[in-house]
């Protein structure tokens, strides 16, 4: 594995981009930002934000599309409900909001002003921001695990600097969608990135290693963004920044821990839905008794 003198610089910022057009999800999205949509109750953006603020971040930079930063009025401090949830004697949810404004406090919003891709919107946050490095977290990938999926990152990022990704391996036929990478050395968690690949046409991908949405960028990633010719679908992609850092700055992959949904899906949204109900303690067994209800239903059916 390769590393950099001296320890690496602390990241306190995460960048959230949030200013997709939510095709997959139409017609939901036409008037409702697809970070806002629900998954078990509480909207995809408060995961993203949770996993930061648990992983050690201090400040989330959202950046949305103009006139669609809904997500800050989620976050805003709104004693008229606080009240009326005290006077209900709500205390639960009434504790909920509270602490959304508490993760508010924390939170700005910066417009991405057209849709140029990934590499554009981490740009526009970087460009505001100054030099990094960043964590980034795309709330579509939402990740489920015992330790938060941006904190193992983070973890590996204070031992060996420079950028650091997350990647799980999927199915050849998945990877069209994914960036991947072209692997190094391999300790079986952490992996040196030596290629990687943005969405790569089939029989071509270097390996089965696919990029999750959560990264580490280094300074020099933040660099390359503003240099960024369009990629992979006409966008101007992150990968692209990230792959131009290899050889001068370390880049490491993390296979981490836990389980991904692809929420930027209905079907990935709701298999979510159920993982989260399933893991809430509250809820589990009456969640569990449904959905063996509808399966042997579904079995009856067949049969
Ligand atoms: C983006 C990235 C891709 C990554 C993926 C993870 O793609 O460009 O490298 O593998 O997120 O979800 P998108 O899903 O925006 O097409």
């Amino acid at each position: 594995m390769s590393r950099i003198a001296g320890a690496p610089d602390s990241v306190r910022t995460a960048i959230l981009p949030v200013a997709g057009l939510g095709t997959r999800f139409l017609p939901a999205t036409k008037a409702v930002p697809k970070e806002m949509l629900p998954v078990a109750g509480r909207p995809l953006v408060q995961y993203a934000v949770q996993e930061a603020l648990d992983s050690g971040i201090e400040r989330v930079v959202l950046v949305a599309a103009p006139g669609r930063d809904l997500a800050l009025r989620h976050f805003a401090r709104d004693q008229e409900l606080e009240a009326a949830l005290a006077a209900r004697g709500r205390s639960q949810a009434q504790a909920e909001v509270r602490m959304l404004a508490t993760f508010g406090e924390r939170l700005t919003a910066i417009e991405q002003a057209e849709p140029l891709g990934l590499g554009h919107a981490v740009g526009c946050a970087t460009r505001a921001l100054g030099p990094g490095p960043y964590a980034v977290i795309l709330p579509d990938d939402l990740v489920l695990g015992h330790a938060p999926c941006l904190r193992q990152l983070l973890d590996v990022h204070d031992r060996l600097g420079g950028t650091v990704l997350a990647v799980t391996s999927l199915p050849p036929e998945e990877l069209r969608n994914f960036g991947v990478v072209a692997p190094g050395v391999d300790d079986g968690i952490v992996v040196e990135v030596q290629g990687l690949v943005e969405k790569p046409a089939p029989g071509s991908e270097p390996s089965q290693l696919a990029v999750v949405g959560r990264y580490v960028l280094s300074p020099e990633v933040c660099a390359a963004l503003p240099t960024l010719a369009p990629g992979a679908g006409g966008e101007l992609q992150l990968t692209d920044a990230i792959a131009a850092t290899i050889g001068t700055t370390p880049v490491h992959a993390v296979r981490f821990e836990g389980r991904r949904f692809d929420c930027g899906n209905p079907t990935g949204m709701v298999a979510a839905g159920v993982a989260v109900a399933l893991a809430d303690a509250a809820r589990s067994a009456a969640v569990a008794t449904s959905v063996r209800a509808l399966l042997s239903g579904m079995d009856g059916e067949q049969a």
